[in-house]
C-alpha cells in the first residue's frame, strides 16, 4: 500500500473535486492519500510520498505559472518515483480532444516542460457562469458559442466523465 500525494492547482475548485474522487478511489484500494494545493506542497512531502500526482486546470489556454515552477523545482524528486499528471479543461468535453494524445493543452504543456510524466490524464471540467465575474463570463460564453457549447446564463454543467477519473485512479494505484 502506497503513500500517494496529489498536488493540485485550481481556480474555481473543480480540480479539487476530481482530486477528492481520486482520493476516495485510492483510499478504497488501501492507499494513504494526501491532497494538497501545489503552492503548499513542499520538498519533504514529495520525499515522503511513494507516488506523486499533479492535477491542474486550464484558464485562457494555460496552466497556472505555479505548476511550471513546481515541476521545474522538483523534477528530480518527481522522476525518482512513480508519477502522473492530469489536466482539466472544457475543450476535453469533445471526444476528439479528450485523451492525452489529442488534448491540445496537454500536448502543448508537455512540449514546454522537461518532465515526462509516467501517467497522463485529461478530464473535462465544469462550466458554471454564476461563479465568474462579468468579463470572464462574457469571454467564456463567447467561446462556448463559438464551439457550440452551452451559453444560457444559468448554465452549471460538469462535463467530467467520472468513470474515467476512477480508471485513472486505478492506473495511479497500480503504478
Ligand atoms: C476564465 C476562464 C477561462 C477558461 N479558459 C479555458 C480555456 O482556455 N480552455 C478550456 O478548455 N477551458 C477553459 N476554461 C474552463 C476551465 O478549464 C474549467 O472551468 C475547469 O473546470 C476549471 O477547473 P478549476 O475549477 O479547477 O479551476 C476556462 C474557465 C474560466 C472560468
Amino acid at each position: 500500500m502506497k503513500r500517494i500525494l496529489i498536488a493540485y492547482s485550481t481556480t474555481d475548485g473543480h480540480t479539487v473535486k476530481i482530486c477528492s474522487r481520486l482520493q476516495s478511489a485510492l483510499e478504497a484500494a488501501g492507499h494513504t492519500v494526501s491532497v494538497v494545493p501545489i503552492a503548499e506542497t513542499g520538498r519533504e512531502m514529495l520525499e515522503q510520498s511513494d507516488t506523486v500526482v499533479i492535477g491542474a486546470s486550464i484558464r485562457y489556454g494555460k496552466h497556472q505559472p505555479q505548476v511550471y515552477e513546481f515541476i521545474a523545482e522538483h523534477q528530480a524528486l518527481l522522476d525518482g518515483r512513480p508519477n502522473a499528471f492530469f489536466t482539466v479543461n472544457v475543450v476535453a468535453r469533445k471526444p476528439e480532444k479528450s485523451t492525452p494524445e489529442t488534448n491540445p493543452y496537454l500536448l502543448k504543456f508537455l512540449k514546454q516542460i522537461n518532465w515526462k510524466p509516467k501517467q497522463l490524464g485529461v478530464f473535462a471540467g465544469r462550466i458554471n457562469y454564476s461563479l465568474y465575474g462579468f468579463l470572464d463570463r462574457t469571454m467564456i460564453r463567447f467561446i462556448m458559442w463559438m464551439t457550440k457549447g452551452p451559453t444560457a446564463a444559468d448554465t452549471d454543467i460538469e462535463f467530467t466523465d467520472w468513470a474515467r477519473v476512477e480508471a485513472f485512479a486505478k492506473q495511479v494505484g497500480d503504478m
